[in-house]
């Protein structure tokens, strides 16, 4: 026996049975964003790896552990993106796209990070982000709040997600803090682990992220960047704050959440649920003031999100809120005999002409009578119509009510397309 294939470990199929739920989730996310003046980007999978060693930073989890790198055939260093933001950035500096604009753009795709698979952290998995530009002022935080709020109201998840928001301050601020951090941390360098004892001074911020159990009461205890933050941070915060009251959105603030890419400044937020275990955060962003400086573009600031797309789906799956497909056939066409067969596919093709809205499911393959009304009855269908010789012959088309209590009746060819916009289309 030939050994069987597998798909990698962490990367999913997604198979029809669930596909449909994927589609109405993403349709309902892309309304939202267009509503709101978003407008789409596809940018590449794969882009340089200096891209997000540059962006992300080089002292994180994402470039340190988790990157698929690999040479290509010219020796090039590529890197299969873990993150939809830092090649949102490049694009848009070479298309120069915020060069004095303002820019609202959303994208969906996959991502990829090595990480150890679990429930809801997968190898390859999918978001659903958005990015603004050239808008400095905490109105834009807000509103894209908001519209991560609308989202979840529409989806019927509103009682079952949690907004924790905080801010880093500026650049300049952070600094100062960082020193105080590194003070605090090298007191207790023994209860560091080993990651952390590397980042304590290279990037402080991160042991701050850390999601070892056992130094989870160090960083409680860790002085709050929150209490550090420049006086212009503070004002634009306090102003988000006013912004989302008034809105009546709540919110907790965490100012122990920093994030896991570097490239943050200011607001930072996450919507997290107690209802998938570990895996909890289901959306996360925050503002990226410097970035699009950092890789080389003018000055523009910057804020977006990403949602995790297979966490919000179980979610939904988890609140039994996923819509049921209704991706069932209108008729079943059962061709009985070789001449049926010859004339049904023709048949089928010119009632799709006439009839676009009308789902047909033609049995292919033949079969017997018999079988083919059994698989019609599997199909969902509503009707099956049913082309033998005699029908043929006398150029009719049987129709069989599969799921009404009516007896089987014979249609000519000429009325048929009446007939059935009668049944389906009125
Ligand atoms: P992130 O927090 O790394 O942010 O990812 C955003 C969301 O993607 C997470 O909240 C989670 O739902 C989902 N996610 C992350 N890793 C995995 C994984 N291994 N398996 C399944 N789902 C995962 C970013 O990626 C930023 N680029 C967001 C952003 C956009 N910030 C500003 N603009």
């Amino acid at each position: 026996m030939l050994k069987i294939i597998q798909a990698i470990r962490g990367m999913n199929d997604l198979l029809p049975d669930v596909l449909f739920a994927w589609r109405h989730v993403e349709q309902v996310l892309r309304d939202i964003v267009e509503s709101y003046g978003y407008r789409e980007i596809r940018t590449p999978i794969v882009e340089s790896t200096a891209l997000f060693q540059r962006s992300i930073g080089e002292v994180t989890d994402i470039v340190e552990k988790e990157m698929y790198t690999f040479e290509d055939r010219n020796g090039d260093s590529l890197t299969l993106r873990p993150e939809g933001t830092a090649g949102c950035v490049r694009a848009g500096i070479e298309h120069g796209l915020f060069y004095n604009q303002v820019q609202r753009l959303w994208y969906q795709g996959p991502l990829f990070r090595h990480e150890r698979p679990q429930k809801g952290r997968y190898r390859q998995f999918n978001q659903f982000g958005v990015e603004a530009f050239g808008m400095p002022g905490p109105d834009i935080d807000a509103e894209m709040i908001l519209m991560t709020a609308r989202m979840w109201q529409k989806l019927g998840l509103s009682e079952h997600v949690t907004l924790q928001l905080n801010s880093l301050g500026d650049r300049e601020s952070r600094k100062e803090y960082h020193e105080k951090l590194v003070a605090y941390l090298s007191k207790h360098h023994d209860q560091l682990d080993e990651d952390s004892q590397r980042r304590l001074h290279t990037n402080p911020l991160r042991v701050l992220d850390s999601k070892n159990p056992d130094m989870q009461s160090l960083i409680q205890n860790a002085p709050k960047l929150l209490d550090e933050i420049d006086a212009e941070s503070r004002a634009h915060f306090d102003r988000v704050r006013f912004l989302l009251d008034q809105a009546e959105v709540s919110y907790v603030i965490n100012p122990c959440l920093v994030r896991g890419l570097d490239y943050y400044s200011r607001t930072v937020f996450e919507w997290s649920t107690d209802c998938l275990g570990a895996q909890s955060a289901i959306c996360g962003g925050g503002r990226f003031d410097y970035l699009v400086e950092q890789l080389g573009g003018h000055v523009a600031p910057a804020i977006g999100f990403a949602i995790g797309l297979e966490r919000l789906i179980a979610l939904l799956e988890h609140f039994h809120l996923i819509p049921v497909s209704d991706l069932v056939p209108d008729i079943y066409f059962a061709l009985v005999g070789v001449e049926a067969e010859d004339k049904g596919l023709l048949l089928a093709e010119h009632l799709r002409d006439a009839l676009p809205s009308v789902k047909i499911l033609m049995n292919a393959s033949n079969g017997s009578l018999k079988s083919q009304l059994k698989k019609a009855d599997k199909s969902g269908a509503t009707l099956a119509l049913i082309l033998g010789a005699n029908e043929i012959e006398q150029e009719v088309i049987a129709v069989k009510f599969l799921r009404e209590e009516k007896d089987q009746v014979v249609v000519s060819m000429d009325e048929l397309i009446s007939f059935l916009e009668k049944e389906f289309v009125n």
